[in-house]
């Protein structure tokens, strides 16, 4: 079981990776436009290898741009090229279903040695032909399934239960965290990993209590040097 950061603030990373709490990072497009990224592909490149640096051997997600497949290969040979620790994130399918998009992570994971995270999936019957399509990842969005009114949890439990019976190499990455608790609920209900945005790590580690605890003891010590 593990927690990703779910974001491209560098110093945030960096801050998290130093504490030895976190396995791994996750991008998207809309991670990377947050974070500041601009000038196209260089932009990314620079911004994408910092991170890898910075976490490897840990995995860093790095999500291709389009949906034309020819393009989408080529992104992803070329993201995989710039670290080892770069896998690559495909959408299950293109922006109108177009269901080529599963050929290709097949194809990547077994032709071309890419590592592949699966991505933009809202229910376990989609992770699960992602798995059977041998992606090493399966990214399912659990905020995004429970705002549509679905239980996140039920889909989280069928998924690993079929990933477990069938035996199949993908590990499960639940993102879109909307609370703290969300970490510790989906990595209880059979998430391998979770990744959330770094303000979600604070509230797990600051405790009010904790810090009133510290305080006396703090204040005793002091009295012993009297
Ligand atoms: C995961 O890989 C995604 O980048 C992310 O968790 C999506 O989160 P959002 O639903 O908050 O955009």
């Amino acid at each position: 079981m593990a927690i990703f950061l779910d974001t491209g603030d560098v110093a945030e990373i960096r801050k998290y990776h130093g504490m030895g709490i976190i396995r791994g990072v996750t991008t998207n497009p809309s991670i990377l436009m947050k974070s500041g990224v601009t000038g196209g592909m260089e932009g990314i490149r620079k911004k994408e290898i910092e991170i890898a640096e910075m976490i490897a051997p840990y995995p860093l997600s790095v999500e291709v741009t389009t949906n034309d497949m020819d393009e989408m290969r080529k992104q992803a040979i070329e993201f995989a090229g710039w670290a080892d620790n770069i896998v690559v994130k495909i959408t299950i399918h293109g922006p109108n279903g177009e269901m080529e998009n599963l050929q290709l992570i097949k194809e990547l994971e077994n032709k071309y040695n890419v590592r592949v995270n699966v991505t933009a999936m809202m229910s376990a019957q989609q992770c699960f032909l992602a798995a059977m399509a041998d992606a090493t990842y399966v990214s399912l969005f659990c905020g995004r399934v429970n705002n549509m009114g679905y239980n996140c949890i039920e889909e989280l439990k069928k998924l690993r239960y079929l990933l477990d019976e069938h035996k199949l190499k993908a590990k499960i990455i639940c993102g879109s965290t909307r609370e703290t608790l969300n970490i510790v609920e989906w990595l209880g209900a059979g998430a391998h990993i979770v990744t959330t945005q770094p303000s979600f790590l604070e509230p797990m580690i600051v405790h009010p209590y904790s810090k009133e605890t510290v305080q006396q003891f703090l204040k005793d010590g002091e009295k012993l040097f009297r």
